[in-house]
């Protein structure tokens, strides 16, 4: 294939597959059994995967599993996880039965302001520009009262518009900067619809404010454009107890133990290589919940991330502390998430998890994902600073290696057996089944 094939995107599904069976596979027959093998068996379920993306060919599976255990401000839940990565649902469960009995995770939601803005381009006077705003900016919110009434019924709406002045950064550049409150939708839909209203009557507008000159008059709309960056949505998750109750199997001394974890924890809040490790940790939690809730993990990581290095550099998004013979970790995280609207009254996997979650509201699932993150991160740094990270990693990864090995029953079973009393490692199984097969 060297030259562009037009008009792909008007094939049918199964044009589409026999199309690329034919032009990237060496046996077109059993790339296009594979690929129909992974279609579900229902016409309608199948219908619905079809038509969440452009081009579908057929399903990309991601397990889902459940971690239960979780008690958060005195409350039991099981947290829907969607991940490929063995060892994440089991070390989120095991935080999570390791607290339970500590206390549990106790959550607040700190604010829920999300932001979209308007970049253009303005040559002339600042001072003009700044009138020219402050006498319209009321028709901002006038424009827009089609697309606001209904989220200003549920109690939502536009909270505020500024101008700012961008021109230190780059010549005439200028934005509005607006920011919303979307209650229980992510809010992207209505905020760009929103923004591109904005952008309308900043034009319309120019073209009647008499001060300005016919260069002042031609302002340019650059874009108009929601931010996934976030700092002022933010939830926070945190555990404590007293030192000597962190006690348990990997952890006989306790004051030894969270010493090494507090310790663990500044590294990451002072070294990026560390940081950015640590900081993956905490995704693998986040990530599987808003996967399994059907919201844009994308947008959540790119803001986190921005958010890990809003200092200047990047940083732990969580904290640990030792004061007064109590041992605190907690978390600060922005999400800007939604349990209405996009994927989650679309896809049946993602209604049941905010089923089994019991039909939280857009905080109340920043929350869960939120404890998820820091339970995630606890799990991990508890193996990090004991028993190093690759005993359970592996112990988990076991199903993975039998799995590509081809075991049978009977060798997984002696496998499993043995490997019971040994540390796990790749080579240590090869040899092992190596040996059984002899
Ligand atoms: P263990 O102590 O050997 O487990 O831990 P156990 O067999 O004694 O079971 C204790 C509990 O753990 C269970 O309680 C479960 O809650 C959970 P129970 O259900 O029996 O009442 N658990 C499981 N849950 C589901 N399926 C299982 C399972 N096994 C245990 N098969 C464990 C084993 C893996 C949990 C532990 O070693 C651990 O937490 N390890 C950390 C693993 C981890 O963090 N994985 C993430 C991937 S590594 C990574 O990418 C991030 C990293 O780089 C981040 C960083 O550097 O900060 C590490």
């Amino acid at each position: 294939m060297n030259q562009p094939f037009s008009g792909f995107s008007k094939l049918s599904k199964e044009e589409k597959i026999n199309w690329i069976a034919e032009a990237y596979f060496s046996t077109p027959e059993q790339a296009v059994s594979l690929l129909k093998k992974y279609w579900n068996s229902d016409p309608k379920i199948q219908k619905l995967h079809d038509e969440f993306i452009e081009n579908t060919i057929t399903n990309f599976y991601i397990p889902l599993g459940v971690a239960p255990n979780f008690l958060i401000n005195g409350k039991y839940s099981t947290i829907p996880m969607a991940i490929e990565e063995s060892s994440v649902v089991a070390a989120a469960s095991k935080a999570a039965k390791f607290w339970s009995t500590r206390g549990g995770f106790k959550t607040t939601v700190i604010n829920t302001e999300k932001i979209g803005q308007v970049h253009f381009i303005y040559q002339g006077d600042v001072s003009k520009l700044e009138l020219f705003f402050a006498q319209t900016k009321s028709k901002f919110f006038a424009d827009t009262e089609n697309i606001t009434t209904n989220m200003q019924k549920r109690g939502g709406g536009i909270l505020d518009i500024e101008l700012r002045d961008k021109t230190n950064l780059i010549d005439n550049y200028y934005q509005l900067h607006a920011t919303f409150e979307t209650k229980d939708s992510m809010g992207a839909n209505f905020i760009n619809s929103c923004l591109e209203q904005f952008a309308n009557t900043l034009k319309r507008e120019s073209q009647n404010f008499e001060l300005f000159s016919e260069t002042e008059k031609d302002i340019q709309v650059i874009m108009s454009i929601l931010s996934n960056y976030v700092p002022n949505c933010i939830v926070r998750a945190e555990v404590s107890c007293p030192v000597d109750e962190l006690e348990e199997k990997h952890i006989q001394n306790p004051h030894d133990f969270a010493e090494r974890f507090v310790q663990a924890v500044q590294i990451a809040e002072v070294e990026p290589y560390r940081a950015v490790t640590h900081n993956k940790g905490i995704m693998n939690g986040i990530d599987a919940v808003i996967i399994a809730t059907g919201n844009d993990f994308r947008a959540v990581e790119a803001g986190v991330h921005a958010y890990a290095a809003r200092s200047g550099q990047y940083s732990s998004l969580s904290h640990a502390k030792i004061e007064n013979g109590i041992f605190s970790f907690w978390l600060e995280v922005p999400l800007a998430l939604g349990t209405v609207g996009g994927l989650t009254s679309l896809h049946p996997l993602v209604k049941l998890s905010l089923e089994m979650l019991e039909n939280p509201s857009a905080g109340e699932l920043m929350q869960f994902v939120a404890v998820a993150g820091l339970a995630q991160n606890f799990a991990a740094l508890r193996s990090l600073t004991t028993s190093g990270i690759q005993e359970g990693h592996m112990k988990m990864h076991l199903n993975n290696m039998l799995n590509q090995l081809e075991a049978t029953d009977d060798e997984s079973l002696q496998v499993r057996k043995h490997f019971k009393h040994h540390v796990v490692s790749h080579s240590g199984v090869v040899n092992f089944v190596e040996n059984l097969r002899k």
